[in-house]
């Protein structure tokens, strides 16, 4: 039996599209900063031969391809055994937080650990991709990139965590199921948004401007590009048809919760993903001024705690946050 962990991603530089024809390729480039202490595990164990592998969420979450997934990591890696499979985080999984992207890198570490040869940590992120393209950031701690492209070079590690101790906090204003799931919301925007073509195009900027910021540890650069490409994200998501709104009303009064700090001389900037919940980068040492404003936002449930965190890795026992979900023996097919 072998247990992985891994842990969410926040984009600085959104995937909002994905690019026509099979392969899961985005259709911009991203960049993402790996969130320490949102972490999913995943539990795998083979199964005696013949038969098909069984995955599930643990408690039982969002419908999703996890045995599909799992089939295919099984041809690609050469696992001979069919696997069963547990995953589980410790935040709200499909609320917007990228619990799919901890969730997918947590089972594909677990995977490759069975596999029949080691693979490159690039070929292990292509996989990863499969489960969901976040994913792939996922599989390498700090800031990460992912450019279109099926070489082993499409994701790459821009920074480590240890390179910019920021801070960062997820406001967390509802932990229900998102609307329309983000495969379904970047489909429809590309799909019927006018706005599509001019994100793309957009985003080249955001891209390079975060970057640089990136290098130069340069908060208020980094911040200025994340926020406007997230608010850009939205827009363009606003004008699909049927319109996608991810936001709920104390998502805005978060917003404005940031612009008043920023006013008020303390650099705090936000970004949002495809749900309701805000993070907010800051300095570390203006941490607890801005945790005790967004705390006090109305409609904000409570303010998790959160900094640059690193690579997914292998463990001989469950996470103790994990332990009551997965040492539960029972086969995954019971719980879905
Ligand atoms: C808004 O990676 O969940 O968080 O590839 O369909 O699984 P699929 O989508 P997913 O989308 C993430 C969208 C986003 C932006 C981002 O993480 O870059």
């Amino acid at each position: 039996m072998i247990w992985a962990v891994a842990q969410a991603n926040v984009a600085l530089v959104k995937y909002w599209g994905r690019a026509p024809g099979p392969g899961h390729q985005p259709a911009g480039t991203s960049v993402s900063l790996t969130l320490d202490g949102l972490a999913s595990a995943a539990r795998v164990e083979e199964r005696p031969a013949g038969g098909e592998s069984r995955a599930a969420w643990a408690p039982p979450g969002p419908v999703t391809d996890l045995t599909r997934f799992v089939e295919g990591a099984r041809a690609e890696l050469g696992i001979a055994r069919p696997l069963d499979v547990l995953v589980t985080s410790n935040f709200p999984v499909a609320a917007g937080l990228a619990s799919s992207a901890s969730a997918y890198a947590a089972l594909t570490t677990a995977l490759a650990a069975l596999a029949a040869e080691p693979l490159p940590a690039g070929r292990l992120a292509a996989l990863a991709r499969h489960g969901s393209g976040s994913a792939c950031r996922s599989m390498f701690g700090g800031f990460v990139q992912w450019r279109p492209g099926e070489d082993s070079g499409a994701v790459t590690q821009l920074a480590g965590p240890e390179h910019w101790p920021l801070a960062v906090l997820v406001a967390v204003t509802g932990t229900g199921p998102k609307r329309v799931p983000s495969r379904e919301g970047m489909h429809r925007t590309r799909a019927t948004s006018p706005f599509f073509d001019a994100w793309l195009t957009a985003g080249e900027a955001d891209l390079a401007a975060v970057r640089k910021a990136v290098r130069s540890r340069d908060l208020p650069a980094l911040g200025t590009a994340a926020e406007r490409n997230a608010l850009r994200m939205h827009a363009t998501a606003l004008g699909a048809d049927p319109p996608l709104l991810y936001w709920e009303p104390a998502t805005v009064a978060v917003i404005r919760e940031v612009w008043r700090l920023r006013e008020d001389g303390v650099p705090a900037y936000f970004t949002i993903d495809a749900g309701p919940q805000v993070k907010v980068l800051c300095e570390p040492a203006d941490r607890q001024r801005v945790e005790r404003a967004l705390g006090g936002v109305p409609g904000v449930s409570h303010v998790l705690r959160s900094r640059p965190g690193g690579a997914p890795c292998v463990l001989a026992t469950p996470p103790a946050w994990a332990a009551p979900a997965l040492l539960d023996g029972s086969p995954a097919d019971e719980r879905t």
